[in-house]
């Protein structure tokens, strides 16, 4: 028996806590922007419809309540003109546990590879890994050249460069993808937090021509609903395949606790906590992103999300220690990728005094 954990990368945020002992040194404390952690209130219709619930004896079903797939369904629709059967639509505990599960969960084999973006969230490689997978970072799906991929992810808008994928560009993925029997996996997290650029679903018939065959959308409230905390997220998609999920899930004892499940349906079927929310982030970022560019920072992509993807020019180490003797920790973009060395990553989910905090040291 062989460690699984040796197949795993080290775990990187552990190389940021000396600079994060340099920011906690500021006289006025750390402003720290390196995670995408919420720290705004939870809604209170949604704190309410978790008391409510709070008397949940019984198992929850891995399918989730029909109220929460009916909410999940109209927020799909309301929102991202989505239409899913709310059938196809299946709980899971936070988005993160799906993205590393997935390609286990879909029967991805040793030997197979599993796409993701060439700057990416950490867990697709960390799930293809598990699944004893070959992880590959590649934004040209053309590279792939003719072997078997089962599984390609695609992230939009993207953690960490916040970038939208626009239409043309998803309906050139699902046409490849298609071609040769892969799934396209869509991790949508941050979708409800487009800036200047509107994000599209892959579920949407302008990018898959009306059919789902082959697609799943992951989605995660922890975000748009400040719910990072409460673990709630679902998939949906291809009810074929969101069916073998739930099989395998059933098995696995892969549910969401009742009480979060009555949380996530308040969540889905209110639309003001996510204008509130959005209107705090626009803000934040409002204030931080020219005080950046002041201070030389120049911002790419970033066109939605909760990041600004910044460069100075220099290392992305160094610019971290730069921000941090500032008493400003962010995250250096090579924990995204290579390609990333160049680059940090700010996040927006600080409190507003503590947004002001950085704008003032910027100057
Ligand atoms: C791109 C992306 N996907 C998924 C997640 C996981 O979010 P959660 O597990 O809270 O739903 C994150 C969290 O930062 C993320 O950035």
């Amino acid at each position: 028996m062989s460690a699984p954990s040796r197949a795993l990368p080290d775990f990187p945020w552990d190389r940021l806590a000396p600079y994060k002992r340099t920011a906690q040194a500021h006289p006025d404390g750390i402003v720290d922007l390196s995670v995408g952690t919420p720290v705004d209130p939870v809604p209170t219709v949604v704190r309410e419809a978790l008391a409510a619930a709070s008397d949940s004896p019984g198992y929850p079903t891995t399918h989730g309540t029909a109220e929460l797939r009916e909410a999940a369904a109209g927020w799909l629709r309301r929102r991202l003109g989505v239409h899913v059967d709310p059938a196809a639509v299946l709980p899971t505990i936070g988005s993160k546990e799906l993205v590393a599960w997935l390609p286990t969960l879909l029967g991805v084999r040793p030997g197979d590879r599993v796409a993701f973006p060439e700057l990416a969230y950490p867990t697709y490689d960390v799930g293809a890994r598990l699944a004893g997978a070959t992880p590959v970072a590649t934004d040209g799906l053309l590279a792939l050249g003719p072997e078997r991929v089962p599984l390609v992810w695609v992230n939009s808008p993207s953690n960490p460069t916040g970038r939208v994928l626009p239409p043309e560009h998803l309906r050139k993925v699902v046409a490849w993808a298609r071609e040769r029997g892969a799934v396209v996996a869509s991790d949508e997290c941050y979708i409800e937090l487009g800036w200047e650029e509107r994000p599209i679903s892959i579920l949407h018939p302008d990018v898959c021509g009306g059919s789902h065959e082959g697609l799943l959308a992951v989605h995660s409230l922890s975000k748009r609903s400040n719910l990072a905390g409460y673990r709630a997220g679902f998939v949906t998609g291809d009810p074929r395949l969101v069916r073998e999920l739930l099989e395998v899930r059933k098995h696995a004892g892969m549910m969401v606790p009742a009480p979060v499940q009555a949380a996530m349906t308040a969540a889905l079927r209110d639309d003001a906590h996510l204008e509130e929310q959005r209107a705090r982030y626009a803000a934040r970022r409002a204030r931080l992103r020219p005080a950046l560019e002041r201070a030389g920072w120049r911002i790419e992509h970033s066109e939605a999300g909760l990041y600004l993807w910044a460069t100075n020019g220099a290392d992305c180490w160094e610019q971290v220690r730069d921000l941090a003797e500032k008493g400003i920790l962010v995250a250096p973009g090579d924990f995204y990728g290579p390609a990333g060395r160049k680059h940090v990553r700010i996040a927006v989910t600080a409190t507003d005094e503590r947004i002001d905090a950085a704008v003032s040291r910027l100057q």
